[in-house]
């Protein structure tokens, strides 16, 4: 609910990784649903965005979690693409994001996408956590569906555990090699200068309640004045992707990371060439839980939040460009954002 006195935004977390690692995956089972099945080649090609209010998290989390100990909303994961072609989309999500999920095969460890994804990383001094997924893949496995990880690893022969650990303590190798102090989250006691390494399964969701219960406190915790917006400043965000719709022509998917987007209001757009000024004919929200790549039924809505996915109607969108800012005029002079969105 965008018009409560709330003045805390919902984090923007970005899924980064290499190639089939899992992190279409991971959000379907946070989200409950099969995204990456009706993907062609289960293979991602665009920046996704979808909203996972706090009450669906800790319901999730389970034990690990007390959700009256956070005020956040929820978090905003941005899903991108791990096939090397797709290097723009991955260091768009990550220069969206304030905290990042890096995803690593437990098998594979890193590859080259993964180097990519920490350099990204690196460059924008994003924190992140670790996920060593597809632990259910170890010989052996006997899986936990849905449990936090201590309570599936108590499950484990002394012989799967061993040679998940060797898996783990590889990549916690490869890390250190990559100038990241790691550690088994667990072992972690000062995530500023720590990463943890949370070990799960986007199958079978073992160690999924850890990682969110992770997010949410590293948010909660060291993110906390950076969520602290204007809730009712101008609207500013990142285009996501350009979409015809029907009845609507073409619009733009966008994150808006800070302030308030309402419908009416007039916007500046970058563009192929100048950036476009017009003035928003609908906004179309995804539900809850839903990709806003593959919804069908968008809510309209007179006002959208930080931080959010929606989708933004308007003339002459057509000439709209992914990456671009999105900026909402407001009291200001239209120039001098047509300046702003031009320097970016
Ligand atoms: P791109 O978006 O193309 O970079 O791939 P991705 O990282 O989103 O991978 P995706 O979620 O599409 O998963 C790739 C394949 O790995 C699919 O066949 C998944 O079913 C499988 N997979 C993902 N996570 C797990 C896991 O935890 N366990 C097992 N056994 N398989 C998994
Ligand atoms: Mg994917």
């Amino acid at each position: 609910d965008h018009t409560n006195a709330d003045t805390l935004r919902t984090p923007i977390v970005a899924v980064l990784g290499h190639v089939d690692h899992g992190k279409t995956s991971l959000l379907d089972k946070i989200r409950g649903s099969a995204v990456s099945e009706g993907e062609a080649g289960a293979i991602t090609q665009h920046i996704g965005a979808t909203d996972i209010p706090l009450d669906t998290i800790s319901g999730m989390a389970g034990e690990l979690i007390d959700p009256t100990d956070f005020d956040l909303p929820g978090l905003l994961f941005i899903d991108t693409p791990g096939h090397h072609s797709f290097s723009t989309l991955r260091a768009r999500g990550g220069a969206l994001a304030d905290i990042a999920v890096l995803v690593v095969d437990v098998n594979d460890g890193f590859q080259p996408q993964t180097e990519e994804a920490i350099d990204i990383l690196r460059r924008t001094g994003t924190p992140f956590v670790v996920a060593a997924n597809k632990v259910d893949t170890t010989p052996g496995w006997n899986p936990q569906a849905g449990q936090p990880i201590q309570r599936s690893l108590e499950a484990q022969s002394e012989r799967a555990e061993s040679m998940l650990n060797e898996n783990l303590y590889e990549i916690i190798g490869q890390l250190s090699d990559a100038g990241f102090s790691a550690d088994l989250y667990w072992r972690v006691q000062d995530f500023q200068k720590n990463i943890g390494v949370v070990p799960l399964s986007a199958i079978t969701g073992e160690g999924v309640p850890d990682l969110l219960t992770v997010l949410m406190g590293l948010s909660q915790r060291f993110m906390k004045e950076e969520m602290a917006i204007d809730v009712f400043g101008a609207g500013e965000g990142t285009v996501l992707e350009v979409k015809d719709e029907r009845g609507f022509g073409a619009t733009i998917d966008t994150v808006v990371y800070d302030g308030v987007v309402r419908n009416g209001d007039r916007i500046v757009v970058g563009g192929q060439e100048d950036p476009i000024d017009t003035e928003i004919r609908a906004l179309l929200q995804p539900r809850p839980l839903e990709e806003i790549r593959t919804e069908k039924q968008f809510e309209k809505v007179a006002e959208v939040g930080a931080a959010a996915g929606v989708k933004i109607a308007a003339p002459d969108l057509d000439r709209a460009m992914a990456g671009a800012p999105v900026r909402v005029v407001r009291d200001r002079p239209v120039e001098e954002v047509v300046e702003e969105v031009k320097a970016e």
